[in-house]
């Protein structure tokens, strides 16, 4: 099939290789030229895993085309998919504007029947205005083309995104027209082969699956979280506890993790345009708005315990601090937890030398110009006169450290750890005082 997809980001480019990888021929069209010249040039703007080696194959093999022409696209297109970001808007709900003015320019420039899917994440009711923007602005032209709207929410998860592209849990169809459903499916078929994934229902409740399934994860994310802080106060372990629990195969272990708090481009905007849609429904979501309160509080949980450690002046006090992004196996910096942390200990004084093995340069963007963080190559390299090592990303490369070389570059034995990725009792007896979260 042809196939453009309109946003380059972690979601049209990780979409688009992989029906491109299929054998589709996929326009993939940017508002950036930066961006569509970078990937023509075989410069991949974000980190995730396979997917250079996918871009850079199906590009050379011409089924995959980067263009800043949507027109370019339009014309050679059975389908359409709007992949374009939905950021928090200043009151909290989903910023439509970017997926508008796409539905307006797609209106304007169709030349042929066409199929138009939402993947961005849309509040309900968003497919339904989509319809009547492409509508309006056809009849401006005085011109009829078929055209069909489908809500086909994305659940690819950054840092194995391309594997789950390639072999999706569910795909989610929202449409009520039976030709459109068959054609969806019959380009995600390559994907779910071994059995049969595909979940159709109307555009309304495909979009709020989209927003239930991330609220539902942020919700077990903050409800371990309060578990945990209540485990300190009464003396349990949260890694116990969490064995105890995801056992109950009612519950399962998955998104059972304590922590620093959740982050990325997803969790926080959805849990709030959902609460949002909510109010302005009418409904006034009490669970929700504490999930969010629980993890805005969480962020502070390991600089609570620092400065419970050194008091609230962390003048002359310098951290090693491992991982920036949000969570490992991306660069994306988005609402990473790991910039409220840094900002609040160089608020009370404190210098930091970071370390993320992937994320460094969307890092050192945000901290343009802070004199008060200083980045290094290399994991160890963060802990030379370190007052203490904090860990906030639990990527592999920190799972198995060498204590000895932590405790030669450190000078304190001090770790607190955002992620509990080791066993207390272990670290305590190789000298280490060693702080985790709900333990
Ligand atoms: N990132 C994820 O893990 C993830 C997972 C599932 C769903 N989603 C949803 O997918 C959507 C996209 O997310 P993302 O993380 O890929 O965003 P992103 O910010 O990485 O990418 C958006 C892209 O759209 C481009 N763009 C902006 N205006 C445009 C226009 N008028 N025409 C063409 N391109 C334009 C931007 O330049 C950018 O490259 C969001 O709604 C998000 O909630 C994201």
């Amino acid at each position: 099939m042809n196939i453009t997809v309109i946003g380059t980001g972690y979601v049209g480019l990780v979409t688009g290789a992989c029906f491109s990888e299929m054998g589709n021929i996929v326009y993939c069209v940017d508002v950036d030229e930066n961006k569509i010249k970078s990937l023509k040039n075989g410069i991949i703007p974000i980190y995730e895993q396979h997917l250079k080696r996918i871009v850079n194959n199906n590009y050379n093999n011409r089924n995959l085309i980067f263009t800043t022409e949507l027109k370019e696209g339009l014309q050679n297109s059975d389908i359409c998919f709007i992949a374009v970001g939905t950021p928090m808007a200043e009151d909290g709900c989903a910023d439509l504007s970017v997926v508008f003015q796409v539905a307006k320019n797609i209106g304007q420039i169709m030349t042929n029947d066409l199929i138009v899917v939402t993947k961005s994440t849309v509040p309900v009711g968003t497919g339904h205005k989509i319809r009547k923007i492409i509508q309006k602005e056809l009849d401006k032209r005085n011109v009829n083309y078929n055209f069909e709207m489908v809500s086909n929410p994305e659940f690819l998860k950054e840092g194995t995104a391309v594997e789950d592209s390639m072999r999706p849990d569910r795909v989610i169809i929202g449409s009520e027209d039976e030709k459109t459903i068959n054609t969806i499916k019959e380009l995600y078929a390559p994907y779910v082969k071994n059995h049969d994934r595909f979940i159709v229902m109307d555009i309304r409740s495909a979009e709020m699956s989209k927003y239930a399934s991330n609220a539902m994860l942020a919700t077990r994310i903050s409800f371990m979280n309060e578990v945990a802080n209540i485990c300190e106060k009464v003396g349990a372990d949260i890694n116990k506890v969490r064995l105890g629990v995801g056992s109950d195969n009612r519950i399962g272990y998955s998104f059972l993790y304590a922590g620093c708090g959740y982050g990325g481009s997803c969790f926080p905007k959805d849990v709030s345009a959902l609460i949002k849609t909510g109010e302005i429904a009418g409904y006034s979501p009490k669970i929700l708005n504490e999930v969010e309160n629980v993890n805005n509080e969480q962020k502070m949980v390991l600089v609570n315990k620092i400065k419970e450690k050194f008091g609230e002046d962390l003048s002359n006090l310098s951290f090693g601090l491992w991982g920036l992004s949000f969570k490992p196996g991306t660069d994306d910096m988005r609402e990473a937890p790991s910039i409220v942390i840094i900002n609040e200990l160089i608020e009370s004084g404190a210098t930091i030398k970071a370390y993320d093995p992937k994320a460094r340069e969307p890092a050192e963007a945000i901290f343009v110009n802070n004199q008060n963080i200083e980045f290094c190559d290399n994991k160890y390299d963060a802990l030379d006169d370190s007052d203490g090592l904090i860990i906030v990303t639990e990527w592999n490369e920190f799972r198995s450290p060498d204590f000895n070389e932590i405790s030669n570059r450190l000078n304190n034995k001090l770790i607190f750890d955002g992620r509990n990725q080791f066993d207390k009792e272990v670290l305590n007896k190789i000298g280490f005082e060693y702080y985790q979260i709900g333990a």
